[in-house]
């Protein structure tokens, strides 16, 4: 049986298989064209993008732990403009689904993004209220109940776009965020942004990056970024984009068992730059060996 279907809709937005990679891992999928054939991936989730151009936090940016990654990168990118002219086109000539990650300094910020994406040709909005790495917007958005029903309210007025709304795992009771956020209209959720860390280099006795706390992410936060999805999925109805430590098609269907619609591959992609088209098959081969005709089927499994 080897025409599984792996298709996936996620309120609105149509993805040939569940696999899509995370913002930030990715760039605009040019560096990893050179190895990997972008049209077998779901969906690209684009560099996180702001108004205009953002020249991040300074080195150290980035810092192993065992079993993850700890970054501050702060948002690096060239802006919403030069990805409208540049990288819209560039990732048209493939068969995947543009998923655009954008992010403010403040609320005007935010909605100016969305106002200007409305008008472009990508296939929906991730709006990232949980970047740990800034000192204005980010996590200070989404963490705060009536912040995230303010911002989502105000950005389901923008645009039309599909819209998925990031949330933080660095937060008491993900469940109440997730509501609202489906309250106010979002077509989907997408979790875990990075869990804030912090590591210190003994020998200087200072912390490793300049802003002192930065995101964890890879296998280290598998299990906390299951247990949220879970958490969330027991309550909303909207689908979940779930990431968090995924390596393989083994690690994805965890997520979809636990309740994710489809899933993003952040940090699996820098050490296996291979490792989306690797859990397209692994999801594959999991549903032909529990004789599955769908991907779907599988979707929530664990009550
Ligand atoms: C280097 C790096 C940069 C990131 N930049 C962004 C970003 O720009 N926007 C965003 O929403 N998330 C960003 N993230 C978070 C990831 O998209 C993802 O939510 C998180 O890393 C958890 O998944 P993972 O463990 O598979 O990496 C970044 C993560 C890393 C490691």
């Amino acid at each position: 049986m080897n025409n599984i279907d792996m298709s996936v809709d996620l309120n609105g937005l149509k993805l040939k298989n569940p696999v899509t990679v995370a913002s930030g891992t990715f760039g605009f999928g040019e560096e990893y064209a050179e190895f990997i054939d972008l049209n077998q991936i779901g969906a690209i989730s684009v560099k996180g993008l702001t108004l205009k151009p953002k020249e991040g936090n300074p080195p150290p940016r980035l810092y192993e732990t065992p079993m993850g990654l700890l970054n501050s990168i702060g948002l690096q990118n060239p802006g919403v403009e030069v990805f409208i002219k540049k990288y819209i086109p560039y990732l048209r000539q493939f068969d995947t689904k543009i998923i655009a990650n954008i992010n403010g300094a403040n609320l005007e910020e935010y909605m100016e993004m969305a106002r200007i994406l409305d008008k472009e040709d990508i296939d929906s909005i991730e709006l990232n209220i949980s970047c740990p790495n800034v000192k204005d917007g980010g996590l200070a958005f989404g963490t705060n109940p009536e912040v995230v029903r303010n911002i989502v309210t105000e950005i389901r007025n923008c645009t039309s776009k599909h819209l998925i709304v990031k949330l933080s795992p660095n937060v008491t009771d993900i469940k109440e965020i997730a509501l609202i956020v489906e309250e106010c209209g979002a077509n989907a959720i997408s979790l875990i942004n990075t869990v804030a860390g912090m590591a210190i280099d003994i020998e200087k006795q200072k912390a490793v990056v300049e802003r002192k706390i930065a995101g964890l992410s890879g296998p280290a936060v598998k299990p906390i970024a299951i247990r949220k999805v879970f958490e969330v999925a027991s309550v909303v109805n909207i689908p979940i984009l779930g990431m968090g430590g995924i390596l393989n098609g083994n690690d994805a269907v965890e997520f979809a068992l636990a309740g994710a619609s489809a899933i993003a591959i952040g940090t699996g992609n820098f050490i296996n730059p291979n490792a989306s088209i690797e859990t397209v098959e692994g999801i594959r081969s999991y549903l032909m060996r529990k004789k599955y005709s769908k991907y779907t089927k599988i979707i929530g499994l664990v009550k």
